[in-house]
């Protein structure tokens, strides 16, 4: 790692507490900075005078927050660090930053930061398993957050199962090798193209499709968690923006176009976004009024302008690896074949988006990645398991030909 990395644990309630310490004692032994928050509940286990003496730093909570907010306010305390730490999380902090609420300094530092997320769970079994935990964690993991643990063993309750913290060192390489997988791609532009686009029909009506935008985002995030300054160029979504990431948004094709060619240059390109076909070819200026009995003419129809086609003949401009993505129905790998050449891109990935395969707005994707060399394909994954192992392949690819 090239300077020093600084980490701000959040110590939230638990009898885990006590493991946080050896946690900041690690991390400290090997140069890594680190500064506190104490929570009310984490409070009750551990105290500031433990945590101040071995980070070597003050601790940070409510109290201190009431009477310093000049001196280090919430804002800053998160800005200042790389990596936030949430160790051990509770359940209750995890519901909490899951539903952004931020009623402790704690909470209000884990809502105000733009810095990467790590949580370590650490709670009775029962309640580790609760959906509403589990759905949490859901939450917080497809924003990017990442989670080491919970182990399974005795728990401090009595009971047996899942809800142990990760032992310290472990939560410890984790970090490490967030840290160093963080520099993989530090240095390199990467433009992503995410969700559908809509295309006006009149001031109130458009031509959409199914696309949500979960593929794309969650590449942008993998690639921005790889060190990649990350823009993402995203059509209508409900997806919050990933975090570490400067997003862009458009509504047309050709809005789409002209703000990808307006972030070049870049070292990477993903085009994963569901860009409409065909735009109609005159908007109607008012809304459209409808005559009772008679049909609509049929609506004539223009072609879009093809991005990823664009950005593949771009000349000097062209994005160094340039990746596509083949939403297919049928005969996947030959038409992702055929594709790849045709819009000249390096890599293809393929997927089938039948119905009956849930992808277009589901969780899961199944990716057949067509290279030069051939075919490889990929088993069913999520999403978020898809953008890691591309952006893996990314960095992968880049390293070796640097
Ligand atoms: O031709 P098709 O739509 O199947 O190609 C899919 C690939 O091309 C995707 O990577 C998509 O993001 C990109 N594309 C584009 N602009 C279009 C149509 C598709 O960038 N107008």
């Amino acid at each position: 790692m090239s300077e020093t990395k600084r980490v701000l644990l959040i110590v939230s309630g638990g009898i885990a507490a006590y493991k946080s310490l050896e946690l900041v004692r690690g991390l400290r032994k090997q140069g890594t900075g680190v500064r506190a928050i104490l929570t009310n509940a984490g409070a009750q286990f551990v105290t500031p005078m433990s945590l101040a003496s071995l980070s070597g730093d003050t601790v940070y909570d409510d109290l201190f927050s009431l009477t310093e907010e000049s001196g280090m306010g919430h804002i800053q305390l998160s800005r200042d660090a790389d990596l936030l730490v949430v160790a051990p999380a509770s359940a209750d902090i995890m519901a909490k930053m899951a539903h952004g609420l931020a009623n402790d300094l704690a909470t209000t530092a884990l809502l105000a930061t733009d810095k990467p997320i790590l949580i370590a769970p650490a709670m009775n079994v029962r309640m580790w398993e609760h959906p509403a935990t589990q759905a949490n964690l859901g939450v917080l993991t497809s924003r990017g957050v990442l989670a080491v643990g919970p182990e399974e063993g005795d728990l401090a309750c009595g009971e047996f199962g899942m809800g142990r913290m990760a032992e310290p060192e472990t939560i410890v390489a984790a970090i490490n090798g967030f840290f160093l997988n963080g520099e993989r791609l530090n240095g390199r532009h990467a433009l992503v193209t995410s969700g559908p686009t809509h295309e006006a029909i009149d001031p109130v009506r458009y031509i959409a499709n199914r696309s949500s935008g979960k593929q794309g985002h969650a590449i942008a995030t993998a690639l921005a968690a790889l060190g990649a300054r990350t823009t993402l160029v995203s059509g209508p979504t409900s997806l919050p923006d990933p975090p570490g990431v400067s997003v862009v948004r458009v509504q047309s094709a050709r809005d789409m176009l002209d703000a990808c060619e307006a972030a070049l240059p870049a070292d990477i390109a993903v085009c994963a976004a569901a860009v409409a076909d065909w735009r109609s070819a005159g908007e109607a200026p008012e809304k459209m009024k409808k005559t009772a009995g008679e049909a609509l003419a049929p609506l004539a129809l223009e072609e879009n302008p093809d991005i990823l086609r664009t950005l593949g003949a771009a000349g000097n401009r062209r994005p160094g690896l340039l990746i596509g993505f083949a939403a297919e129905t049928e005969n996947v790998i030959e038409n992702a074949t055929k594709k790849r050449i045709s819009k000249g891109c390096d890599w293809i990935l393929a997927n089938d988006v039948s119905q009956a395969t849930g992808t277009f707005g589901g969780d899961e994707n199944t990716i057949h990645l067509v290279d030069q060399a051939g075919v490889e394909n990929w088993p069913r994954l999520s999403k978020s398991a898809v953008a890691d192992r591309l952006a893996d392949r990314i960095a992968d690819t880049l390293e070796a030909t640097a």
